[in-house]
C-alpha cells in the first residue's frame, strides 16, 4: 500500500471504530416521501423536500420544458455566456417575495454561502457566528480572512457582549446566522439580532435554507413573527421547499450589483441548468397560489412534538436527541423495519454527544403515519 492510500485506510479504521464512517446508499425517490432503498419501501422522514414539490407534474413540466429551449448546462460561467434569461426572471420573483431590491442566484446553497461572506467583510474586519450555524456558513465565515469569532446559539446578550468589547477595534463587521436551523429546527431572534446589529453600525445576514416555502405563508424565517426583521443579506437555497437546487441572496441593489462583480463561487463556477431554474420558478408559482399548502409541514411536525411532549415544533425540523452515535444508529435501524427512514445524524454534522434523529417533515406525510411514527419512537427508542 502507498502511503497515501494508508493515509487513507488508517482515517477510514479511526472513524469506523468510531461509528463516525458514512456512507453512501442508493435511494430511489418514487416520489416526495416514499423512498425505495436496498429493496425496501420506506416512507421517509429525512427529506428536505417540505412541499414534496422535487416531483410535481407541473415542476418536472417547467424542467423539461426548460431544457428544450435552453438546454441541458448554462455552458459556461453566468459572467460568461452563462446567463439565460431564466435567472432574471427568478432573481425578480425572489426579491418581491423577500421585500429586497435584488437578488442573484448561485449554483447552490453551499457556494452562495462560501461566496458571499468574503466579499462583504475581509481582513480587518470581525465576523460574529451563531456556533450551532451550518457547515457553509463557516466556509464562508473561514474563506473571508475576517477575525471570526462565535456565539452561544441564539444568545443575544452575548453577541451583544461581543459587540460592546469588540465592534470599535475593526472596520465593518457581520453577524452570520441560520434561520431555521438545520440540526435543531428552532428559529433565530432575527428581529432582535437585527436591532443590535443597527445599534452596533453592524450587518446582518440569515440563512434561509429551511425557512423558505414553509414559514409565513412560505416568504420564510425573516417574516416568521409577522413583520420583516431587518436584515441586511437574505441568503437561502432552491434545494430545499423548493425541489429544484440552487442557492440564492436577496438584499438591496448595490449589495446585489457587488457580489454580481466579486463574488468568486459565482464568477469561477458554471451557471445553474435552466432546468433547476425553471423548476424554482414553477414551485415559487405553487407557493405563492397555496399558503395553506405551505403549512402543513409545520402542521405536521407540531402533531408530532404534541404526540411526544416535546418542545412544540418551530419549524418542519424535530430533532430527537440520543446523545450515542451507536443509540442514533441503532434508533434509525428500529425505525427502518418499521417501515420509516429517519437517518441518523452524528457528530460533526451536530456537537460530540448529541447525536440524534433529525426529523423532517413535509406536506404529503399522512396524519395516520406521522402519529404512528410517534408512538414507534415512544414506545421502542425514547
Ligand atoms: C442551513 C443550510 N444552509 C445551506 C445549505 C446548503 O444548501 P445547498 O444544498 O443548496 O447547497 C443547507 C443544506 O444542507 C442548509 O441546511
Amino acid at each position: 500500500m502507498n502511503s497515501l492510500d494508508r493515509f487513507a485506510q488508517d482515517k477510514l479504521t479511526t472513524l469506523e471504530e468510531t461509528h463516525l464512517r458514512r456512507s453512501l446508499v442508493d435511494s430511489f425517490r418514487e416520489d416526495g416521501v416514499w423512498i425505495e432503498r436496498s429493496g425496501k419501501r420506506l416512507l421517509s422522514f429525512s427529506c428536505n423536500d417540505y412541499l414534496n414539490l422535487t416531483h410535481h407534474p407541473r415542476v418536472k413540466a417547467a424542467a423539461a420544458a426548460a431544457i428544450e429551449m435552453h438546454g441541458a448546462g448554462a455552458g459556461a460561467s453566468r459572467l460568461v455566456t452563462g446567463n439565460h434569461p431564466l435567472f432574471a426572471q427568478l432573481e425578480a420573483r425572489l426579491a418581491k417575495l423577500k421585500e429586497t431590491e435584488a437578488a442573484c442566484i448561485f449554483g447552490s446553497g453551499y457556494l452562495a454561502n462560501a461566496g458571499i461572506v468574503p466579499v462583504i467583510v475581509g481582513e480587518g474586519d470581525l465576523l460574529l457566528i451563531d456556533e450551532l450555524s451550518h457547515s457553509c456558513l463557516w466556509a464562508g465565515s473561514q474563506l473571508s480572512r475576517a477575525s471570526v469569532q462565535t456565539f452561544r446559539h441564539n444568545d443575544l446578550a452575548h453577541v451583544e457582549e461581543l459587540l460592546t468589547q469588540h465592534r470599535s477595534e475593526y472596520r465593518h463587521t457581520l453577524i452570520v446566522t441560520d434561520g431555521v436551523f438545520s440540526m435543531d429546527g428552532d428559529l433565530a431572534p432575527l428581529a432582535e439580532l437585527g436591532a443590535l446589529a443597527r445599534a452596533h453600525d453592524a450587518w446582518l445576514m440569515s440563512d434561509d435554507a429551511h425557512g423558505l416555502g414553509v414559514l409565513a405563508e412560505g416568504r420564510g424565517a425573516v417574516f416568521a413573527t409577522g413583520t420583516k426583521a431587518p436584515v441586511d443579506l437574505q441568503m437561502g437555497t432552491l434545494s430545499k421547499a423548493l425541489g429544484s437546487y440552487g442557492g440564492y441572496l436577496c438584499a438591496s441593489q448595490p449589495v446585489i450589483d457587488l457580489i454580481k462583480t466579486r463574488a468568486r463561487t459565482l464568477i469561477y463556477s458554471t451557471g445553474l441548468p435552466p432546468a433547476s431554474v425553471a423548476a424554482a420558478l414553477a414551485a415559487l408559482d405553487i407557493i405563492e397560489s397555496d399558503p395553506a399548502l405551505t403549512a402543513r409541514p409545520l402542521a405536521n411536525a407540531q402533531a408530532f412534538t404534541r404526540a411526544l411532549n416535546l418542545p412544540l415544533a418551530q419549524s418542519p425540523i424535530v430533532p430527537v436527541v440520543l446523545g450515542d452515535e451507536m443509540r442514533a444508529l441503532e434508533a434509525q435501524q428500529i425505525l427502518e423495519r418499521e417501515g420509516f427512514l429517519v437517518t441518523a445524524i452524528r457528530p460533526p454534522t451536530v456537537p460530540a454527544g448529541t447525536a440524534r434523529l433529525r426529523l423532517a417533515f413535509t406536506a404529503a406525510h399522512p396524519e395516520g403515519e406521522v402519529a404512528r411514527l410517534a408512538s414507534v419512537i415512544r414506545e421502542r427508542i425514547l
